[in-house]
């Protein structure tokens, strides 16, 4: 058998599309657009690849960009100034600060300091209580587990009763994706068992799995004879393994590779995520629909 793909480079084109529509109808009626302010601090090439790639998809949406180019020697009450400068800026709607930051910042005095209603990473203590709460009470889920459980709906697949077994247990994929599959209500109401570096037997929890979504950050980590014969896969991972000359460019790119063997699993797997261009392109557009949503609900809208 050969697995059906979820691919995000194609379901965030669906949902681009969708927000600039949302845009154009909202700013033809009101005369507003969706605020961002990206603030990356120092020049780590990950973090610019994707803050680059942030502005690039705000720019094409219509928002408001702003970036925030700061040097890795800002002081951290400078940083806490330039985040209350963007809380009081009725234009900003949204306020992202590229992590990981250096290590003479406290990464969770900035996370706190973000106004939450401007907080579309969905980082704050506020967002992450509201969304343990679920329902109404949710008003940014963080964009990477928001964009698989995205994926999860739009390919069809079937949560409600799901066995889902998430590998890893980090704030930003592994905890927050399992809360967001146990709640009550569509794309949800699945049985969620999260697994990690000290679970006894990792293998058996994931022959269980309806949906397996693996964030552990290992590539290859699970193996083709750990997964259910036509479960969904949804492989988070993405590993620098080495370089490699790109055919297009002739200048030298990351080799990416997944958490779970994907070769092997395709054959196995009902659905799988590719690495790349499986998740991947879903945080970003799922950023931009929490600011999309941000602007909506200052404005009433929602
Ligand atoms: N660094 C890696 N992923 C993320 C993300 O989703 N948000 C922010 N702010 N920083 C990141």
């Amino acid at each position: 058998m050969t697995a059906k793909l979820i691919k995000g480079t194609d379901i965030r084109e669906e949902i681009l599309e969708e927000i600039a529509a949302e845009v154009k109808e909202i700013k033809d009626k009101k005369g507003v657009v969706p605020g961002l302010v990206t603030i990356l601090v120092g020049e780590d090439p990950a973090s610019m690849s994707y803050v680059t790639l942030k502005i690039k998809t705000a720019d094409r949406l219509g928002f408001k960009e702003i970036q925030e180019n700061q040097p890795t020697t800002i002081s951290e009450a400078d940083l806490l100034a330039l985040i209350d400068k963007y809380n009081k800026d009725d234009s900003i709607h949204g306020i992202l600060v590229q992590l990981p930051l250096p290590d003479h910042i406290d990464d969770k005095k900035i996370l706190n300091a973000i106004d939450p209603d401007k907080d579309v990473d969905g980082f704050h203590p506020v967002n992450v209580g509201r969304l343990m709460i679920g329902g109404s009470e949710v008003k940014f889920a963080p964009c990477t587990p928001a964009g698989i459980q995205e994926m999860i709906v739009r390919a069809g697949v079937e949560t409600s009763g799901a066995e889902v077994v998430v590998v890893g247990r980090s704030n930003i994929v592994g905890k927050p994706i399992a809360n967001m599959m146990v709640q009550k209500g569509p794309g949800a109401n699945a049985t969620v068992t999260i697994v990690h570096t000290r679970t006894k037997d990792l293998a058996s929890h994931c022959k269980r799995a309806d949906i397996l979504i693996v964030a552990a950050g290992v590539p290859g980590l699970v193996k083709p004879e750990w997964i259910k014969p036509g479960a969904c896969v949804i492989d988070v991972g993405v590993n620098r393994v080495g370089e490699k000359v790109s055919e297009k460019t002739g200048k030298n790119v990351a080799i990416l590779r997944g958490d779970v063997d994907f070769d092997a699993a395709k054959e196995i797997a009902g659905s799988i995520t590719p690495v790349p261009g499986g998740v991947g392109p879903m945080t970003i557009t799922m950023l931009m629909k929490n600011t999309l949503s941000s602007m909506k609900y200052k404005l009433g809208m929602m």
